[in-house]
């Protein structure tokens, strides 16, 4: 809660002035009644006679002097000031909305712009274990919870305690014996209150906990749908997000059903009231008990009693939303306060002839136990030098390159990126150094160029165009009907797995990496264009440090040097040649792939 008042800060003054203006609002519709009673008693009763009002002799002696007065004269008088008066507030209630959902919107975009920030510096490790479908409800539904609230809080923050007040004033100035009719009336609205909030309130956390399963469910799915339309699991699917909806559905349903009990309560109240008031106005204007009852005064109080009751209305309305509210700011709080644990050093610029380094270097995933993924791990990449990696199916591959542009963070020994420790770089300055293909390409939606050009901002038509050429991309980017300026689908939806590996490949060198990292990137490419994808780079690329993860033999041959993986470390290092001499994981891997001494896959 106080995070939502800090955010509120920089409006601090359309914060004061919200509730000042609702004040002005709260007491033009206090003032209604008040009028309506001169029209009544004195205007229609009295026949003009106004001597039995203060406020109507008052006024009238002001406008038209001294007396006698028609009962048109009353009447149209009073009616004006009631619609004057009704402008007034109206004018202060629309200023009063303006600026209540200015500083509740604008407060809203600051949450989720420091919200979206902080998701981005999030590290993998983190954003996996808030999951996806969670940090996008608490970064829409519950920011949107918090922004009504504080809506809601300007609004009512002067408007219900100053009709229940204000009203109370009114009511018993007017008559004391209509007290009677509060003192019952409000016990029995604080019982039900207590009540139904008491057990409300808590179910509002849980609400948001279902509604980030469905939204999880719907997103697996939405991203997911070609792997569910496959295996025709859309029944299984569909299943799975019936049941989270189903439980979001009984627990909204629970908290609905307590809120049911409120209306009707407070309708039947209400009447309730109404009718005592009349009853014991009544009563007392048939006995004439000299206590000034009259026709007007108990249509006044009969509107008095609704301000009343429905300010307790307001109560439970601004209630219910500071408990949602409360449940949302804490889990936006959870985002806001999660420090990144892949801290920045400081370091922006450094030059050796070893361009990567490993030293004793131990891993394991966050929260993970039994044996490390990674474990003495020692290697020197020398600047330029095409390092290729090969080994079987989750040895390592993947998790020991995402240590250098520092994805996660090495458990034991240190990785050094030109001669100094990852994790006294700069994020940003290690990561320009370094373009990373990942081993599922992800494209964006937007054009070919626009993908391009997330490697390199200010890259030029040509740079594109020759990164392009260099991933062997430009052929198949010019047969489509628009060039480069042609829509690529959501995720690379409208390309192949080839195009798409081709195309993050081209993102990875139009900025001239000084290190290349390619993790399996040309799984998905024929064995000719792969070939000539690796002479480009070779040519193109002389400066480059390349680190290139691959499964086939084809692939990673001509590398200056290949590490062998094996069970999270590294058995062998050394050109193909020797290790066809000295490694006999590299030997088996080699006869595997190339038949009995055949050349079929080469
Ligand atoms: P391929 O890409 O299939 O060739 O395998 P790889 O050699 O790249 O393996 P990778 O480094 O991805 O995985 C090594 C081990 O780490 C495997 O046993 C995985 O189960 C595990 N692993 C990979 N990614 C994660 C992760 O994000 N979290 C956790 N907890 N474990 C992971
Ligand atoms: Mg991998």
């Amino acid at each position: 809660m106080k995070r939502i008042f800090h955010y509120l800060k920089p409006y601090t003054f359309l914060a004061i002035i919200s509730p000042l203006l609702m004040m002005g609002e709260v007491i033009a519709d206090l003032c209604l009644p008040r009028l309506m009673t001169v029209i009544v008693d004195c205007g229609i009763a009295a026949n003009g006679d106004v001597s039995s009002s203060k406020l109507g002799s008052t006024v009238m002696n002001i406008l038209y002097g001294a007396g006698p007065y028609t009962s048109m004269q009353v009447i149209v008088t009073f009616g004006v000031l009631m619609l004057v008066i009704v402008l007034i507030g109206g004018f202060f209630g629309v200023s009063c909305a303006y600026t209540a959902a200015r500083a509740s919107q604008s407060l809203g975009n600051d949450l989720r712009r420091d919200a979206y920030s902080r998701v981005m510096s999030l590290s993998i490790e983190q954003t996996d274990k808030f999951t996806t479908g969670s940090l996008v409800t608490r970064m829409t539904n519950d920011i949107t919870m918090v922004v009504d609230f504080t809506e809601m809080f300007l609004r009512m923050l002067v408007r219900a305690p100053m009709f229940f007040v204000g009203g109370l004033f009114m009511l018993l100035t007017m008559n004391v014996s209509f007290g009677i009719v509060m003192l019952c009336a409000l016990p029995v609205m604080a019982i039900m209150l207590f009540c139904v909030l008491g057990r409300a309130i808590p179910l509002y956390s849980t609400v948001q906990k279902k509604l980030d399963r469905v939204n999880s469910v719907v997103q697996e799915n939405v991203t997911g749908a070609r792997v569910v339309k496959a295996y025709v699991s859309e029944e299984h699917e569909g299943k799975r997000f019936d049941e989270a909806n189903a439980d979001l559905m009984d627990t909204n349903f629970k908290v609905q059903k307590l809120m049911a009990v409120m209306h009707p309560v407070l309708t039947v109240v209400m009447n309730a009231a109404i009718i005592a008031i009349i009853y014991i106005g009544g009563w007392q204007l048939d006995n004439a008990f000299g206590t000034g009852m009259t026709t007007g005064s108990i249509m006044a109080a009969i509107t008095y009693v609704t301000q009343i009751l429905m300010s307790i209305m307001m109560v439970t309305m601004v209630l219910q939303s500071v408990s949602r509210a409360m449940a949302s700011s804490k889990r936006i709080g959870e985002v806001l306060d999660s420090a990144p644990v892949i801290v920045s050093g400081d370091v922006k610029e450094s030059k050796d002839d070893i361009a990567v380094s490993l030293k004793n270097v131990g891993f394991r995933y966050p929260e993970t136990h039994g044996r490390p993924v990674l474990h003495d791990i020692n290697l020197d990449i020398k600047r330029g030098e095409t390092l290729a990696i090969i080994g079987a199916t989750g040895s390592g591959k993947t998790s020991l390159v995402n240590l250098i542009p520092r994805f996660y963070d090495a458990v034991e020994g240190e990785v050094f990126v030109d001669g100094v420790p990852v994790k006294e770089y700069d994020l940003e300055a290690l990561r320009h150094k370094i373009s990373f293909v990942l081993q599922k390409s992800e494209l964006f939606s937007g054009t070919v160029s626009d993908n391009i050009r997330m490697g390199k901002d200010d890259a030029t038509e040509e740079e594109i165009q020759m990164a392009a050429r260099t991933a062997q991309a430009e052929h198949f980017i010019s047969g489509f009907s628009d060039g480069f300026e042609s829509y690529i689908a959501e995720k690379g939806a409208s390309l192949s797995g080839g195009q798409k590996q081709r195309m993050s490949i081209a993102r990875a060198v139009v900025r001239k990496p000084e290190i290349l990292i390619l993790d399996d990137s040309t799984s998905a490419l024929d064995l000719a264009t792969e070939a000539k994808l690796r002479a480009s780079l070779e040519s193109e690329m002389k400066d480059t440090t390349v680190i290139m993860i691959a499964q086939r033999i084809a692939s990673v041959k001509n590398a200056d040097r290949i590490a062998v993986i094996e069970d999270g470390t590294i058995r062998d290092c050394a050109p193909h040649d020797i290790l066809m001499e000295t490694s006999a994981t590299y030997r088996d891997i080699y006869n595997s792939q190339m038949g009995n001494g055949g050349q079929a896959n080469e």
